[in-house]
């Protein structure tokens, strides 16, 4: 699947799932499909003290969204996201866990069937025409010009943009496909781009413009080890100069890399969102033990209530849940099973807790693994 550039001026291409739900531009105050004066219960466990109260440097913010599909697939199911200014947020889940579509709903693509999103202050879709030009954008949906090259595919999205000086056109469109990359191959058609060129071109039209939030979905999906490093470091750069960059992924690492925030959702639903410390945090590190004696490691672990042993080469790991619940810290329980170990005559070569993972965290927090949701 191609990614399509989304700025200022919304273009979806009518071939994809879900554009007859389209709502429209028209810049309704009155008949809301949705309920703006209820922020609606705050229902995602990870909202971490943190009330249901306005926080006016939220960039985006949402309550209750909601996306049945006429089909009546639950897409999005009662999302109540914050978003601070000046993060990095990722938002995370496995696929069909509800990413893009809550984007386009933010972006006004389509309209939630129930429940109320802000972006920049403003309610969506609503105010689709004054907020789209305020944010840079990068979802699915196939809306580059084959047969144009990359760099004349950028010069009609600046030229879309009505608040873009057609006079410094030419300067915008060369720096952008420098940022991304694309300059060597800013001559070719576009038809014959690769997934990562088209995911970089898309990024360049996200970047023409200084913006106050980028919205990226799986920016580097299709890209190569390099290519996605470039664009970590995009992302870091843009967002060192004040933008607040929002970003779906469902890889993991990518949004330990790279984000000061992050939400996960699970089958349309929100399991938790804060700080990138703190739900890394949540994730109960593992016990590692480097020995050459696994077996009988495994033996004065097991009588210790370490649970989940995995045995390994030369290492053996273990879960410390149940030594947490017992009443004393971890920390206490740990210079014990070292000592345990040793004088039970284990050979002791490594003793250790290694960090949890944030997907240790999705996968505690849901009971799943990171898989496809059906
Ligand atoms: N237009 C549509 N009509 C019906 N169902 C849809 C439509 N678009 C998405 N869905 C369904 O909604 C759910 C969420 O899809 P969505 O594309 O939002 O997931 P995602 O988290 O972006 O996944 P991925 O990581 O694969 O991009 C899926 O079950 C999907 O099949
Ligand atoms: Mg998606």
């Amino acid at each position: 699947m191609t990614k399509a550039p989304v700025t200022g001026d919304v273009t979806e291409s009518a071939e994809g799932p879900g554009a007859e739900q389209r709502p429209g531009p028209a810049p309704s105050t009155s008949s809301s499909p949705s309920s703006p004066d209820s922020p609606g219960p705050l229902s995602s466990p990870g909202s971490s003290g943190s009330s249901g109260s306005s926080r006016p440097d939220d960039v985006i913010r949402t309550r209750g969204l909601t996306k049945r599909f006429r089909g009546g697939q639950l897409a999005v199911d009662g999302l109540d996201l914050s978003v601070p200014r000046g993060s990095v947020f990722g938002f995370l889940g496995p696929n069909g866990s509800g990413k893009t579509t809550t984007i386009r709903m933010l972006m006004g693509l389509i309209a939630p069937t129930s429940g109320v999103a802000t972006v920049l202050g403003e309610p969506m879709p609503q105010s689709v025409a004054s907020v789209l030009p305020r944010v840079g954008a990068l979802i699915e949906g196939p809306a580059l010009y084959g047969f144009l090259s990359g760099r004349d595919n950028l010069v009609r999205f600046d030229a879309a943009d009505p608040t873009a000086d057609p006079r410094t056109r030419r300067l915008r469109v060369e720096t952008a496909l420098e940022r991304v990359g694309l300059s060597a191959a800013a001559a070719k058609k576009a038809r014959a781009y690769s997934l990562g060129m088209k995911q970089r071109l898309g990024l360049a039209s996200a970047l023409l413009q200084p913006r106050e939030l980028l919205v990226l979905d799986e920016p580097t999906n299709g890209l190569d080890p390099q290519g996605m490093r470039e664009i970590r470091a995009l992302v870091r750069e843009v967002a060192a100069e004040g933008t607040t960059v929002f970003l779906s992924s469902h890889l993991l690492d990518e949004i330990e890399q790279v984000c000061t925030h992050a939400a996960v959702m699970s089958r349309g639903r929100l399991v938790v969102q804060g700080t990138v410390a703190e739900l890394a945090a949540r994730a109960q590190g593992r016990l590692v033990v480097r020995t050459p004696d696994v077996a009988h490691a495994v033996e004065v672990l097991t009588a210790h209530r370490v649970g989940s042993l995995l045995p390994g080469d030369g290492r053996v790991d273990g879960d410390l849940a149940a030594l947490g619940s017992l009443g004393s810290p971890v920390e206490e329980a740990l210079p014990k099973l070292c000592a345990a170990l040793v004088e039970a005559g284990v050979r002791v070569h490594g003793f250790g807790l290694e960090r949890g993972t944030l997907e240790d965290a999705f996968v505690a927090l849901t009971g799943e693994g990171f898989d496809v949701a059906g």
